[in-house]
Formats: C-alpha cells, structure tokens, sequence
C-alpha cells in the first residue's frame, strides 16, 4: 500500500493541462509533493497555486535535471512536453534515471507514464515516438502503469468562442472527421485513483477515452451552440495557417523548430483523414462511473468560464 504521509510524488509538467486537473486529487491524498514545470512564469504561478509543494523546474531532456528532480521519490506521474523534437530520448532518458535512483538503494517505487491512445500508430509522429518509450518502459524492471489518453476535449478554445460575437472554431483538419474525446478531469481522476492504490495497477496499460461514441468537430460546436445559445461554427483553416499558428501557439508564441512543425503537420494531415477513436469501456471502470459525455463537458466548463474559475 502507499504509504500518503510518507511517499514523496513527483508531477512532471505541473503547470499542463493533465497535471493540472490531476493536482487537486493529489492534494487531498498525498502529504508530500513535488511539482515540476520548465518555465520561470510557470514555476511562479504554481508556487503561488499550490503552497504546501515544492516546486522544481526542469529541463526533461537533460539528464542531470531528471536525476535531481528524482531525488527521495517514491512515485512520478510522468507527462512529457507536446511534439518535443526528441521525446522518445526524454522518456528514455527519465526512465533511466528512475532505475539508477532505484539501483543507489533509492525509494522509488512506481512509475504511471501517461502516454497517448494508440502509440502503435506509425504515421502519428507524436503517437509513434512513444510507442518506444512504453516498450522501454515495460522492459525496464520497475514497476508501471500506462495510461493512454486521447484527443482532450480541452484542445476547443471554450472561452473564446463564448466571448465572440459570431465564433467559428478554426479547425486545423477537416471539421467532419471523427473523435473520441477525453476530458482532462476524467484524466486527472482516473490517474489518481492509480496513483492512490498503485499495486492493484501494475503493469497495466489504460485507454482513456470518455465519449461513449465518436464525434466530429461539427458535431461538438453543434452542441457548444445550444448550451451557449449562440450559434458556433465549425470551419477548416488553410494547411500552413495551421501549422504556422498552431504549433507557434504550442511553442510558447515562439517560431517553432523544423522538425517540431513536421510532427505537428503530420498529425493535422492523419486527423484530416482518420482522426482518432477508441472505447470508454475502461476508463468507465477504471472512475467506477460513467465517464463524462461532450455536453456535460461543455457545461460545466461553461460554469467555470462563467464563475472565473477557469
Ligand atoms: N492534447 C491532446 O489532445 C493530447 C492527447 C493525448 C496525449 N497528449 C500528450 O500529452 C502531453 C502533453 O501534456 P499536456 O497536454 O498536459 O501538457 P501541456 O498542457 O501542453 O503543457 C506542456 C507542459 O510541458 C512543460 N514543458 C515544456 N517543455 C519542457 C521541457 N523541455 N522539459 C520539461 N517540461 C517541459 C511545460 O512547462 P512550462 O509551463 O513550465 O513551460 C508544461 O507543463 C504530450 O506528450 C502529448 O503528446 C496530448
């Protein structure tokens, strides 16, 4: 069993939307935690958000950065950062450090990788790279849990659209193709539950989806429109104002590397054709009830728009 008043756990990319719908769970279980995040804004922020934590940053690509932030840990939630031009290395990497912490006679005990739906997908640059990371990660001889989440239903600027006086989402893929979303409050509740009773989930792999059938982005602004009483369309933008917007967004406002946009337009031309599916079977199971359904979703994000809550 965990032991909550003694077990340090580390939660990297704090300040990202899993982490961040995670904490709150986290905060009411376990006495100790520490919260990692790369940028100073970020550090700040948390530090503010969360008093009771210690807030570290760290670049997850550099390997002394990994060892130091794995210092006295018991158990990590490992997110890695969006379309990383090396992610496969700072999984590797990260994992390698959790084994040498173990070996030096360590405290480490559990590692829950949130990894993406279906990472056996070639095509998806951004599923692929860690198709490698779980591989390494079930060989590696500690003891894990994968979860696999899919497309966020957080990825849908709500607020914006709300403020518009005649809002169009701009889809970066046709607007027709099929989804099965997840929100990050199932995430952030499913990774506790695993995090709060570990042994019961060694050596699993979840899917995390909450949509009980897929949706298109038609579909889902249809339903914006009639819980925000004003009509949202849905309408697809050019292929490079896409990728030039988009991932600069990601990139924290900055020009994006090279081979950070060719994950990027990947993803948008996969999307464009297949988009994304998978069942909520398990994460059903996983929350003991039902997962949450796209209008729910947008209503009660709309409550917290509206209270200033988000
Ligand atoms: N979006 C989706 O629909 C979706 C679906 C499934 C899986 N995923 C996967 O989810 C992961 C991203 O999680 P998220 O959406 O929760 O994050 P997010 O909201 O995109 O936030 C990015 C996080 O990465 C941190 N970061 C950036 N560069 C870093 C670096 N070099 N070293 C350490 N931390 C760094 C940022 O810290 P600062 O704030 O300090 O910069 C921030 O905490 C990606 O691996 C993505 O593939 C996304």
């Amino acid at each position: 069993m965990p032991d909550l008043q003694n077990d340090l756990i580390l939660i990297t990319c704090a300040s990202g939307k899993q982490s961040s719908a995670l904490i709150p769970h986290i905060l009411r279980s376990y006495q100790n935690i520490r919260l990692q995040c790369n940028s100073d804004t970020s550090a700040k922020s948390l530090s503010q958000k969360y008093p009771n934590t210690e807030v570290v940053q760290a670049d997850l690509f550099n390997a002394s950065d990994c060892t130091r932030i794995l210092k006295d840990v018991t158990v990590c939630w490992l997110v890695l950062p969006p379309f990383h031009p090396h992610e496969t290395t700072l999984g590797v990497t990260f994992i390698d450090a959790c084994i040498a912490q173990k070996e030096a006679r360590g405290s480490f005990a559990h590692l829950v990788y949130s990894s993406v739906i279906h990472p056996i997908l070639q095509k998806l640059l951004n599923h692929d790279c860690k198709r490698y990371i779980e591989e390494y990660l079930i060989e590696s001889g500690l003891s894990y849990t994968i979860l696999q989440p899919t497309h966020m239903m957080e990825m849908l600027p709500l607020a914006k659209l709300m403020q518009d006086e005649k809002p169009i989402y701009p889809c970066n893929w046709d607007p027709k193709t099929k989804f099965s979303f997840v929100t990050t409050k199932d995430v952030g509740e499913a990774a506790a539950k695993v995090l709060e009773n570990r042994e019961k989930h060694v050596a699993a792999t979840y899917q995390l989806v909450s949509t009980a059938s897929p949706l298109n982005y038609v579909e889902a602004c249809a339903i914006v429109s009639k819980v925000i009483g004003k009509e949202v369309k849905a309408e697809q933008r050019g292929f490079e104002d896409a990728v030039n917007t988009s991932i600069k967004m990601i990139n924290g406002g900055k020009e994006p590397p090279k081979a950070m946009k060719e994950i990027g337009s990947r993803m948008f031309l996969y999307y464009n054709e297949r988009g994304l599916i998978g069942n909520n079977n398990v994460l059903g199971w996983l929350l003991g009830r039902e997962t949450t359904g796209y209008e729910e979703w947008v209503k009660l994000k709309v409550e917290e728009i509206k209270s200033g809550q988000n």
